[in-house]
């Protein structure tokens, strides 16, 4: 089984983002799995780099789609991904200054991150953009 199960409790209507959302899953299930397996920082470094940079481009697209189509809660769903994305490059940089190491409570804490994020504030667009006859 793997460490987090896309359903499609997790669908937020719109096929583009369902899209995004399975390749972020997809990303922290291949950094979970190098984990537990005891792959080294060096093998490690690489695929939290690309969930990073695809977090960041991911976030981008929702943004940029919000703003399109004015988006009432544009400013509070923006904030959530330029916390998450700051505490996650302030964890990689510390990670290749060799101050902290990639973790299984790293991936745990973006599991619920994403999870939760998804299932809330993703899901809270799904009705708008639907409307917008987005999908
Ligand atoms: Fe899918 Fe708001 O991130």
């Amino acid at each position: 089984m793997a460490f987090i199960e896309w359903n499609d409790s997790l669908s937020v209507g719109v096929n583009i983002f369902d899209t995004d959302h399975k390749k972020l899953i997809s990303l922290a299930n291949s950094l979970h799995d190098s984990i537990t397996v005891g792959s080294q920082q060096g093998a490690l470094e690489p695929i939290l780099n690309e969930l990073v940079k695809y977090t960041v481009y991911h976030f981008g697209r929702e943004e940029g789609l919000m703003l399109q189509y004015a988006y009432p809660a544009y400013d509070t769903h923006k904030k959530e991904h330029d916390a998450l994305v700051e505490k996650v490059q302030d964890y990689y940089e510390q990670v290749l200054a060799g101050k902290t190491s990639i973790s299984l409570s790293l991936i745990g804490f973006l599991k619920e991150w994403l999870i939760n994020h998804i299932m809330k504030s993703d899901r809270e667009y799904r009705e708008f953009f639907e409307k917008r006859g987005v999908k």
